[in-house]
C-alpha cells in the first residue's frame, strides 16, 4: 500500500523517534508499505517519521541507481533502530534532497565514515563502519529519526534562500509526483 509522504511542518517530522521491538505490531507489512511508497516517489531512502510513524524503521534502496553506480547493486535494506556510534575522518559535500521536502535540493556537508549500530528486518544485530553514498544516504536517513532534516546542515544564508519554498509547504501548496500529507492551514 502507498502511504502519503509527510511534509515540511508536520511535528512529527520533528520528534526524537522511539526504539521498536520485534512484536511492534505488522512490522512486516509497514516495512513492505514503506518500500512500495519509496519506490512510488522514486527515492533512495524513507525514514518511519516520513509516514507519520515516530518509531526508529528506515528503508534504504540504492539499486535503483546502481545504473549509476554499479557497487550498489542490490542494496535495498531496512534498518531497525539504528544509531550512529562515532563519524571518522574528512567531511564530504553533496547534494541532496527529501521526499519531506519536495523540490528543495541543497549542498549538505557530512562525515565519509560512519560506525553503525541497527537491526535488520530479522532483529539481527549488525555494527559496522561505513563510507562514502551509503554512509550518507544513512546520515540523512537517521537524522530523521531524531526530528532532523537536511535543510538543518544549512548556512543561514542558503535557509534565507528557501524560506519562500519552505513557506509554501507551511500552507500546504507544495507540489510533487507522489501522494503528501501536508499541513494543513
Ligand atoms: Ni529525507
Amino acid at each position: 500500500m502507498i502511504l502519503p509522504i509527510y511534509t515540511y511542518g508536520q511535528p512529527v517530522l520533528r520528534e526524537v523517534a522511539k526504539d521498536i521491538t520485534p512484536d511492534y505490531p505488522n512490522l512486516k507489512e509497514l516495512i513492505a508499505n514503506m518500500y512500495e511508497t519509496l519506490e512510488r516517489a522514486d527515492g533512495v531512502g524513507l525514514a518511519a517519521p516520513q509516514i507519520g510513524l515516530s518509531i526508529r524503521v528506515v528503508v534504504i534502496n540504492l539499486d535503483i541507481i546502481s545504473e549509476d553506480m554499479p557497487e550498489l547493486k542490490g542494496f535495498i535494506h531496512t534498518f531497525i533502530n539504528p544509531h550512529i556510534l562515532e563519524t571518522d575522518g574528512e567531511m564530504v559535500n553533496m547534494e541532496e534532497g527529501c521526499l519531506s521536502l519536495p523540490g528543495i535540493h541543497e549542498n549538505v556537508q557530512r562525515a565519509n565514515r560512519i560506525h553503525v549500530h541497527y537491526m535488520d528486518e530479522n532483529f539481527i544485530e549488525h555494527d559496522e563502519w561505513v563510507d562514502g553514498y551509503v554512509a550518507r544516504v544513512m546520515q540523512h536517513e537517521f537524522d530523521h529519526l531524531e526530528g532532523k532534516m537536511f535543510i538543518d546542515h544549512l548556512s543561514p544564508l542558503r535557509k534565507q534562500l528557501i524560506r519562500g519554498k519552505l513557506n509554501t509547504m507551511l500552507k500546504g501548496k507544495a507540489r510533487s509526483s507522489y501522494k503528501m500529507k501536508q499541513v494543513k492551514r
